[in-house]
């Protein structure tokens, strides 16, 4: 029986909750000693000075490196250039590096830290969207613009003639930390060969590798990078750590002595990226019954002081800003802006969560302005199969969304949603339906594949290396089914290898929900080479036709004899028989025909569809919002391990609770003063809501046994179907989150802006 489709304990589960795991704080190397970063306390301007005299008379002092220690490349920006490893003279952020200490003890470098002194001359900071797309003068870089994205789709004027009403209104989300509960942490280690061997908290080795080669000038093959086991990303550790290792590495390779960093908690708020913060004008022309016909959307992004992953998150959410419904006219802007604010970067979606925000909002304003139920006008403009998205694109296979709508509500009960609403609590009932491309899409698509390594050993275990990572997600488990299913083994014969950019080439990075369908890909491709080599060895050894030989459970059959050897019989066999038993396996995206001028084309190859409906208690007399259950249905072409698949629901929806309604991130002129659990609300085990998972299974012709992404789309819809619940039991439109209760009372109390 296969193996795809069941729930396959996690083969780390017992390491991992037994505390038998190693993570990178409990990791140590000979020789090694610690760094703590030093980095600007102001918002913007220039330092003149570094004072380290008090500083090197702490016990334990070794160095201190900065922009002038760097060997050949000041510069660790992702996509676009901009941001240097070590600031020189120039600061655009509070948390903008200026040094790494290091010194004998983790202590000691942080004591050190604290009593290096610099001088700024201080600029006036851009603090807001609005201030730095209004500047004229003294930009934080070239322009304050750090990227743009458009969609120009059909003749929008036309458009809005056509329609027989046009709504508009504003909508605004705010920042979240990832608050990865393992911070950033690596340990470098220089080899006498002039390699630099890494060993990293990460999402993207090859980022990494990239990045520090960069900084030293040297080929990406000199630096070794293997992941260590990661506590939590969600974007965090997509390109953060390329800079917290290529310090290290500085450091690591001017002393000669290993370096091991880990942040500490206000540090890693304070330093490193977050979800970028959105500011939303969409305007909506309709028809009578509902019928979108024409957008005009500008979507605005607080970028902070560097890009990072910017241009990737304003793409997708120009690409995705409509929704999965059918629009003819559709013009969008999505611009990032960059402000002296710490940077944003990956989180969860790419900027889909809150392009989801504002167009599921909108549709329950037009909804409401036409007395139409939110269900209704969702089903009527909803993409099909044959229908087109937003940028023009035919979707034909794998178009799960209508189906979605239909489980969710009939699960919710939606028509019979009828509460008693004469007490202090109003209920609501809000939905909120979704598209995400799966992978990196056309923008990205000159790095989108990815690889695994095969290797078949004499006892019959087979160790299977990939490119792309465990983060908690569950990869390992979902990589030993497929290819377990692959090559007709059980899961106890499947090693999966941590991730070590020696063992497989290049893979691009562990982001965009795309493991399942790249690594899923890449196997089945080795499969290919591999089972031929499998059954012609079977065929010498069980004396027949390589043709009859059928691999399943373990077991190698003759089908004409009925004779059956084991698997591991085989291995044995190869194992002496001088046969290769290592086998590589690639895949990359199928091409996509796009316009990045006009932002009309094959934006993504595959789209995972999602429908949310969130049931919340509003206590009127405190403003606090409840959410009592969220009723997740997903089209993931093919659930591969549905409790991975729960798993996943269930985090993306406590994650989206969070940024909905209890994470209130804030600043004062760019210092974070919500940097630790007591400031900064995640939702506990009492505030997440009872999530139910509905599986929706429509095969996409291109991913492995059908499968699509399932990570981002989880938490993509659970923030608009919040505030779709809220503003229904309230009968106020809530545009803007988190829903505090401060914010939830204001709006009750009429100061709603
Ligand atoms: Mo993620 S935002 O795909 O690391």
């Amino acid at each position: 029986m296969s193996i795809i489709g069941q729930s396959l304990t996690r083969p780390d589960a017992a390491r991992k909750t037994t505390g038998e795991t190693r993570f990178l704080t409990d990791i140590s190397v000979e020789n090694m000693v610690h760094g703590a970063p030093v980095y600007s306390s102001i918002p913007f301007g220039e330092f003149k000075t570094i004072d380290l005299s008090i500083a090197e008379k702490v016990d334990g002092f070794i160095a201190f490196v900065s922009a002038q220690d760097v060997p050949v490349e000041n510069q660790i920006g992702v996509i676009i250039p901009d941001q240097p490893l070590f600031a020189d003279k120039t600061v655009r952020y509070v948390g903008d590096s200026i040094g790494l200490v290091i010194a004998k003890t983790p202590e000691a470098a942080v004591a050190a830290s604290r009593l290096i002194k610099v001088d700024y001359v201080e600029e006036n900071p851009y603090l807001s969207i609005d201030e730095s797309r209004d500047a004229t003068e003294n930009f934080i870089h070239e322009s304050n613009l750090a990227c743009q994205h458009r969609v120009r789709k059909g003749d929008t004027d036309s458009g809005f003639k056509e329609a027989d009403h046009i709504f508009e209104a504003r909508f605004k989300t705010p920042y979240q930390e990832h608050y990865y509960l393992e911070p950033q942490a690596c340990i470098v280690i220089p080899e006498k060969d002039g390699k630099i061997k890494i060993l990293g908290s990460l999402q993207c080795p090859f980022y990494i590798q990239k990045a520090v080669a960069r900084v030293f000038g040297i080929a990406t093959d000199k630096i070794l990078v293997e992941q260590a086991p990661t506590g939590g990303a969600f974007g965090g550790k997509e390109d953060i750590p390329s800079e917290v290792c290529a310090r290290a590495a500085v450091a690591a390779v001017k002393i000669g002595l290993p370096v091991k960093v880990v942040y500490n908690r206000r540090d890693d708020i304070q330093l490193t990226s977050k979800r970028h913060p959105f500011q939303m004008h969409y305007k909506v022309g309709v028809k009578h019954d509902g019928t979108l016909v024409a957008a005009n959307i500008l979507l605005e992004e607080n970028a902070g002081a560097y890009a990072t992953l910017s241009t990737v998150v304003s793409y997708r959410s120009a690409a995705q800003a409509m929704g999965p419904y059918v629009i003819p006219h559709i013009h969008v802007d999505s611009n990032s802006y960059y402000t002296n604010l710490p940077p944003t970067g990956a989180f969860r979606g790419f900027g889909s969560p809150q392009a989801a925000f504002g167009h599921e909002r909108m549709m329950n304003i037009i909804a409401d302005k036409l007395n139409m139920d939110p269900v209704e006008i969702r089903l009527k403009n909803i993409v099909k199969p044959g229908s087109e998205t937003q940028t023009a694109q035919v979707l034909n296979e794998s178009v799960g969304a209508e189906e979605t709508i239909r489980k969710a509500t009939k699960s919710a009960n939606w028509t019979h949603f009828n509460p008693d609403q004469s007490g202090r609590y109003k209920h609501g009932i809000g939905i909120s339906t979704i598209h995400y491309g799966n992978c990196l899409g056309a923008a990205g698509w000159h790095m989108d594949g990815s690889g695994v390594n095969i290797k078949i050993s004499p006892s019959g275990d087979i160790y299977v290396a990939y490119g792309l990572v465990e983060m908690g997600q569950g990869s390992e488990t979902v990589v030993t089914q497929m290819t377990g299913d692959a090559l007709g083994v059980s899961p106890n014969r499947i090693i999966v290898l941590p991730t070590d950019s020696v063992q497989v080439p290049d893979s691009g990075p562990a982001v965009a929900s795309r493991n399942v369908v790249m690594t899923g890909n890449a196997i089945r491709n080795a499969a290919q080479t591999l089972m031929p080599i499998l059954k012609k060895a079977a065929s010498e050894l069980m004396g027949c036709d390589a043709s009859e030989i059928a691999i399943m459970d373990d077991k190698v059959t003759d089908i004409e004899s009925g004779t059956e050897i084991s698997f591991h019989e085989l291995c044995d066999f190869m194992g002496k028989s001088n046969v290769p038993m290592e086998f590589t396996g690639w895949w990359h995206t199928p091409k996509l025909e796009y316009n990045a001028e006009t932002g009309i084309g094959e934006a993504y190859f595959s789209y995972s569809f999602a429908t949310h409906i969130a049931k919340v208690r509003v206590d009127t007399l405190t403003g606090q919002v409840f959410v009592d259950k969220i009723i997740a249905a997903h089209d993931v072409g093919k659930a591969i391990n549905p409790a991975g698949i729960e798993g996943q629901v269930e985090g993306g929806s406590a994650q989206g609770i969070g940024w909905a309604t209890t994470e209130d991130f804030k600043m004062d002129r760019g210092v974070v003063t919500t940097p630790n659990l007591s400031t900064y609300l995640l939702p506990t085990a009492l505030d997440v809501a009872e999530v139910e998972t509905i599986i929706v299974e429509k095969p996409e012709p291109e991913g492995p046994w059908g499968a699509k992404g399932i990570g981002e789309p989880s938490i993509i819809p659970t923030a608009g179907a919040i505030a779709n619940a809220v503003s229904s039991a309230l009968g106020i439109q809530m545009n803007e989150i988190p829903l505090t209760p401060e914010r939830v009372l204001n709006a009750i109390n009429g100061k709603i802006e």
